[in-house]
């Protein structure tokens, strides 16, 4: 896969609280808006499956995530799980926004995505 950013949608596609399920590069990804700042992600819950666009974001600090479908909560700094706690739990996307479009490339292996 390619490390360079691709465009995945507009800023006002994904307002403030919301999430939206894309592809980039053959994967789905989702992104969120939480309070302004662009979070993206595996769209599917490390659990069982469950498509995170059809979840809830808190606003933090850290920004999180509760999946939708049995409440496991994760940091969209790091991708850890807070709850149940599990480090690197959940893959998180590099983003940056360019003028009104939104932008992701996958995080290097093992590294939490630098903002
Ligand atoms: S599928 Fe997400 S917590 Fe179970």
């Amino acid at each position: 896969m390619s490390d360079e950013f691709v465009r995945v949608g507009r800023l006002r596609d994904v307002p403030p609280g919301k999430l939206k399920q894309v592809r980039c590069a053959g994967q789905d990804v989702t992104i969120a808006n939480v309070s302004g700042t662009i979070y993206a992600f595996d769209a599917y819950c490390p659990h069982a499956a469950w498509p995170l666009a059809w979840s809830g974001v808190e606003v933090g600090p850290p920004a999180r995530l509760r999946c939708g479908l049995h409440g496991w909560l994760f940091d969209l700094t790091s991708g850890d799980a807070i709850l149940p706690p599990e480090p690197q739990c959940l893959p998180i996307w590099e983003t940056r926004v360019v003028g009104e479009h939104i932008e992701v490339r996958p995080a290097a292996a093992g590294q939490p995505a630098a903002k």
